[in-house]
Formats: structure tokens, C-alpha cells, sequence
């Protein structure tokens, strides 16, 4: 397993499903990990805390400037600063365009890709210094199918490509590498709320190489691989952990 020791690393969203997931798998490979959403993530915490590392869980949403900046002081004051940034916060209402509003679209857009802007200035300062880094970003293997419904979702993430593409050269003379994970449709809470079917899941699987659904952990093993030393000349990236159903 890739090692992770002695590296601070920060996964948005951590309270439940892929976010949990990811932040689990790299505290298992010695990470000291900081746990941020927007309902406190007690559960990943005590969990990191078992696998026997540090562990901070903080409150904030991620799509906000403000919050984000609090959270930007806590990460330095209390951990002296973040190594590895895994900005996988993110929702997906899905919504017909004839039914989808500004607002609606603002939300999307606000928490899947503000965000990562957001959270990307509160600690790439700290990296530069350092002159190591490592920000990997949460898209979706959805940019590469033809769905209904996801207007606003597909162009967060899209964009969410696209903030990846350019800021790998913005950074990369530090010693920073950036690089997007796309899944598939996996079992996370966030997907049961959703109203995605457990028909229309079971075709998403059937459509894929690998014919079943993907499991939060499956995403794990790339985010721990991007995060690691060895993945040092891979950067503006982006690349689906899906069961193959989607190949660039
Ligand atoms: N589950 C899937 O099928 C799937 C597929 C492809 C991509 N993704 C992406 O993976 C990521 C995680 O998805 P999931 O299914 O685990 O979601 P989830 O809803 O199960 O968990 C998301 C977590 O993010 C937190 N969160 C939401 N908005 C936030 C905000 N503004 N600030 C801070 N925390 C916030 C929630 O409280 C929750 O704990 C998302 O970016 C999603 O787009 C998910």
C-alpha cells in the first residue's frame, strides 16, 4: 500500500459515503486526517481514530467563502497545515431543465466546483511552501454519458476537468500534482436520496466492463495512489475508477 505517513490530509465531504470512504482509506495508510462537511463527522472520525491516527472533524460548508477561510485557520493552527486535499464535496439533484431554476443551478455549481476553488486557495499556499502537494478532485463518470436531467451537474463537472487541467501548471514547479477521480454510480447515502432507481442502477452496472455497482471503497485505491509519493509525475488528469464504462 501506498504510505501516507507523516502526510496531513483533507477530505471534504467526509461524513458519509465516498468522502468516509476516502478518508478512512488514507488514514489506513498514515495520513493524520481532517474530516470537513457540513454535519459533524463524528462516525469518520472515531473511525480514523481506530485505525490509529490523528483525526479532526470540522463543521463547514465547503461552497462558502467564508467558512472556507475559518476552515483554511483550523487546518493551520491545529495540524500546521495541509499536504494532500481530496475536494470531494459534492451534490446531485437531478432536475429536467423546464423544471430547474437559478438558484437550483447556482447551488450545484456553488458546491461541486466553488468549492474546490474555494478550498484549493485555503491550503495551496501552504503547499507551495512546502514545495509538495497533492489535490485530487471528485468529477463523475457521468461527463462522458448521455443523461437527462443533469445540466447543472454536468457542467460542475465538467468544470470541475477543466479547474483540474489548468491549475496542474499553474502548480506543478512546487511540487504539486492535480488530478480528478470520476465513479460511477455507487452505493452511497447521497444516491439513495437521490431517487435513482435500483433499476436504472442495475443498468448503469450492466453498461459497465465490470458489471456491478461500485462500492464507495473502489474509488479509494486511486485517491491513496494520486496522494502518494509515486504518483509524482501524474498531474491534470482525469480518470474514472467506474467498472470501465467510461474510457478516454
Ligand atoms: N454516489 C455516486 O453515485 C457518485 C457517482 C459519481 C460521482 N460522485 C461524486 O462523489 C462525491 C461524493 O458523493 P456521495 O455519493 O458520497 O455523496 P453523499 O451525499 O453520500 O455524501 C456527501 C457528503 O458531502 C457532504 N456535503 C454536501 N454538501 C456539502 C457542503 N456544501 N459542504 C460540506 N460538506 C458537504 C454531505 O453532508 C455528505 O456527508 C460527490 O462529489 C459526487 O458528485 C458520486
Amino acid at each position: 500500500m501506498t504510505t501516507l505517513e507523516g502526510r496531513v490530509a483533507v477530505v471534504t465531504g467526509a461524513g458519509r459515503g465516498i468522502g468516509q470512504a476516502i478518508c478512512l482509506g488514507l488514514a489506513a495508510r498514515g495520513a493524520s486526517v481532517v474530516a470537513v462537511d457540513l454535519v459533524e463527522p463524528r462516525e469518520t472520525v472515531e473511525a480514523a481514530q481506530e485505525l490509529g491516527g490523528k483525526a479532526l472533524g470540522l463543521v463547514a460548508d465547503v461552497s462558502d467563502a467564508g467558512n472556507v477561510a475559518r476552515v483554511g485557520r483550523e487546518i493551520a493552527d491545529r495540524v500546521g497545515g495541509c499536504d494532500i486535499l481530496v475536494n470531494n464535496a459534492g451534490i446531485y439533484p437531478a432536475k429536467n431543465i423546464f423544471d430547474l431554476d437559478f438558484a437550483a443551478w447556482r447551488r450545484v455549481l456553488a458546491v461541486n466546483l466553488d468549492s474546490q476553488f474555494l478550498m484549493t486557495k485555503a491550503v495551496v499556499d501552504h503547499m507551495r511552501r512546502a514545495g509538495w502537494g497533492r489535490i485530487v478532485n471528485l468529477t463523475s463518470n457521468t461527463i462522458g454519458l448521455a443523461m437527462g436531467g443533469m445540466t447543472h451537474y454536468m457542467a460542475s463537472k465538467m468544470g470541475v476537468v477543466g479547474f483540474t487541467r489548468a491549475l496542474a501548471s499553474d502548480v506543478a514547479r512546487y511540487g504539486i500534482t492535480v488530478n480528478a477521480v470520476g465513479p460511477t454510480l455507487t452505493r452511497t447515502p447521497g444516491l439513495s436520496e437521490s431517487g435513482v432507481n435500483a433499476d436504472a442502477q442495475q443498468f448503469v452496472a450492466s453498461l459497465q466492463a465490470i458489471r456491478r455497482q461500485g462500492e464507495p471503497e473502489d474509488v479509494v485505491g486511486l485517491v491513496a495512489f494520486l496522494a502518494g509519493e509515486e504518483a509524482r509525475f501524474i498531474t491534470g488528469q482525469t480518470i474514472m475508477a467506474d467498472g470501465g464504462l467510461v474510457r478516454l
